[in-house]
């Protein structure tokens, strides 16, 4: 279990606990977090899961590859150094204590 932060537009700051393994997709939707719509469910074809990784944590969950980096130019919010499309983001010890931030557009 790791704990995951997900940052509203209004700064807000749910903690979640997330099971190892899921996606930050998934552990936002478990707890209800606002924001993150993920309308494909995790397919990587609908690009409505976007999260910017905090500054501090980027080299940790490190960049987008292949397709979903192809998909980060196709969200509703401008694309920033950080971008993710968390369903594409594993929970693990590793990123324990992330910190992501939602985009305003996707509220
Ligand atoms: S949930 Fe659709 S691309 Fe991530």
């Amino acid at each position: 279990m790791s704990t995951v932060e997900f940052e509203q537009p209004d700064g807000t700051v749910t903690s979640v606990d997330a099971p190892d393994g899921d996606s930050l997709m998934r552990s936002a939707l478990t707890n209800l977090v606002p924001g993150i719509v993920a309308d494909c469910g995790g397919e990587l074809s609908c690009a409505t899961c976007h999260v910017i990784v905090d500054d501090a944590w980027i080299g940790v969950v490190g960049p987008p590859t292949g397709f979903e980096d192809e998909m980060l130019d196709a969200t509703s919010a401008e694309r920033e150094a950080g971008s993710r499309l968390s369903c594409q983001v594993t929970v693990g010890p590793a990123l324990d204590g992330v910190r992501v931030r939602i985009p305003a557009s996707q509220w």
